[in-house]
């Protein structure tokens, strides 16, 4: 038992920079101001926690989700759980010809919504159907944490990265995803005003995390195509080089599914990426919540 701002909490670290199972703890129920501070601290510090045997009607999950926020309304309302516009459905199952939710959501490595002015700060997944081929568990989702990878850079990559910002592209990130995507589970094109939302933006390269201090990269794979000022060929070998440094083995906590699982990540300290391992009659369904964020990492709006 830790014990974490005079609570006292049952947790399995992961022996890796980022997750920490928090045991014991029933999410249904209404938690102690004492308890849920305990798991704020443990959260703020370890980027992703989670917590295992959860049954989360849709109500409950986003009121535990608004302890930490306003819940947010993900931009493509097409795949909400009906009658729960804070509700996101990731998952491959359909309805006749359609995907119910977005089907092999954040299948690289990336931070939720980092291409909005305001990024989004925390995401909550709560597992309904976990895909199993062979009694193997499939359909893992790995993280790790860019405060880590921040503080282990080479102190001259450091320093050059503290002056940077990133591009980030929503539409194009989207449509070199289309041309990946099975055929059967293509989305269908962004409207105009899904379009008009999500312009290109630019961020600071490394942002400091309100809570901890701590300074963490904040450029991924997906959906970081530059740095402002440089061509997407200069940037991409050093985009790559960081990529892999932030992603490297020993640094990645990945994490094995099991159906009741709630698990939650904070977008600011971690990365993730969900494995495409799996298909129909394989079945996986999420129920995700997110918290926008309130703050800007010298956000810019750049002309297509
Ligand atoms: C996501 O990137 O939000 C989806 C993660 C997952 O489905 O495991």
């Amino acid at each position: 038992m830790d014990t974490v701002q005079g609570a006292r909490l049952d947790v399995r670290y992961s022996g890796k920079p980022v997750g920490a199972e928090v045991c014991g703890i029933d999410l249904s129920q209404h938690l102690d101001d004492s308890t849920f501070a305990a798991i704020k601290q443990l959260f703020d510090s370890n980027g992703m926690i989670f917590f295992r045997g959860q049954s989360l009607t849709p109500e409950q999950q986003i009121a535990f989700t608004a302890r930490f926020g306003t819940p947010d309304k993900h931009v493509r309302q097409e795949y909400a759980l009906p009658g729960y516009p804070q509700i996101h459905l990731i998952s491959n199952v359909k309805d006749g010809e359609r995907s119910i939710g977005s089907a092999y959501a954040g299948d690289d490595w990336h931070t939720d919504l980092c291409f909005m002015r305001k990024p989004a700060r925390y995401a909550f997944l709560h597992a309904i159907e976990v895909p199993t081929r062979d009694g193997k568990v499939l359909g893992d989702t790995c993280f790790a944490s860019t405060a880590h990878a921040y503080d282990t850079l080479d102190a001259e990559t450091r320093d050059w990265l503290d002056r940077q910002r990133g591009v980030f592209r929503y539409h194009r990130a989207q449509e070199r995803k289309q041309q990946q995507r099975a055929r059967d589970h293509a989305r269908p094109p962004l409207t105009a005003a899904q379009k008009a939302a999500t312009p290109d933006v630019s961020h600071d390269a490394v942002i400091t995390h309100p809570e901890t201090g701590r300074r963490c990269i904040y450029i991924n794979k997906t959906y970081t195509f530059s740095f402002e000022g440089m061509s997407e060929e200069d940037s991409a070998p050093i985009l790559k080089r960081l990529h892999e440094h932030i992603t490297r083995d020993e640094a990645v906590y990945t994490h094995k599914w099991q159906t009741g699982d709630i698990i939650m990540w904070d977008n600011y300290s971690t990365q993730h990426m969900a494995v495409g391992d799996y298909a129909l009659p394989q079945r996986r369904l999420m129920h995700r919540t997110a918290i926008c964020g309130v703050e800007e990492f010298g956000a810019r709006v750049l002309a297509e």
